[in-house]
């Protein structure tokens, strides 16, 4: 049960989320939870986190260790800050800051080099789901940007299907679709990696994710968790949605 929470709050804000977040997860069981704020907030969220059980992770990284890349971030930085997760390759990175596919695999090599949880984004736009191209289109991206893993290196990865007319709009994909999209995905898992690692691979669906339309999601077999933007803002509703 991933958060998201894009570019909202400052570290006080996310210390005070903590505070609400808390007890309402304390005797949850069974449920990996992750959380991932903006870079600027790993330190108060790993501080507020300690000793819980919930995981914290970053939305991005650079593919380099260090070096003269202003503005840019590492993954042993973000690993030094008690972060164990880091978010790679969301729609809104591609659509908005030109990532690509190619860009995404060696992000994904890097978070795991530092020692970092990948969670690959991948999911097609509106107008290649009109044009029946879902599949072509996952892929694609599958192909390009996480099936270039060797298989050790792929046991680590977590995959996140979001589909991109599907974020942030209000628009959720039905049950049905989405664990479609998983099925295409986890069949390509299987057939470069084999039939253990297919079914192990963790698959989250994401876009417009709710208290009232998670239990639905989770009850199709390909969906294994979610990763959740605006409802995972408000400790109230990431609660319900972690507790569903
Ligand atoms: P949303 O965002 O839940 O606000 O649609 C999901 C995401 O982009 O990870």
């Amino acid at each position: 049960m991933a958060g998201n929470w894009k570019m909202y709050k400052t570290p006080d804000e996310t210390r005070d989320f903590f505070e609400e977040f808390r007890p309402l997860v304390a005797e949850t069981e069974g449920r990996d939870i992750v959380i991932c704020p903006p870079f600027v907030n790993l330190p108060a969220a790993t501080a507020s986190a300690r000793g819980t059980g919930i995981h914290i992770g970053a939305q991005n990284l650079h593919w380099a260790k260090e070096g003269a890349f202003t503005g840019e971030i590492s993954g042993p930085m973000i690993r030094a800050t008690g972060a164990t997760h880091v978010i790679i390759g969301h729609s809104e990175r591609r659509q908005y800051f030109g990532e690509t596919d190619e860009g995404v695999l060696k992000k994904t090599i890097a978070a795991l080099e530092a020692g970092l949880t990948p969670i690959v984004c991948v999911g097609e736009r509106l107008e290649h789901r009109e044009a029946g191209l879902m599949e072509t289109v996952l892929c694609e991206q599958c192909a390009q940007g996480i099936l270039g893993l060797d298989p050790q290196q792929f046991a680590h990865l977590v995959i996140a299907y979001e589909p991109v007319w599907a974020i942030g709009t209000g628009r959720t994909a039905t049950p049905e679709i989405a664990a479609e999209a998983h099925g295409v995905i986890r069949r390509e898992v299987r057939a470069r990696y084999g039939p253990d690692a297919g079914a192990r691979v963790r698959i989250l669906y994401g876009g417009s994710v709710t208290p009232q339309n998670v239990q639905a999601l989770m009850a199709e077999k390909d969906i294994d968790g979610v990763l959740v933007g605006g409802k995972s803002l408000d400790p109230a509703s990431f609660g319900a949605i972690v507790n569903f």
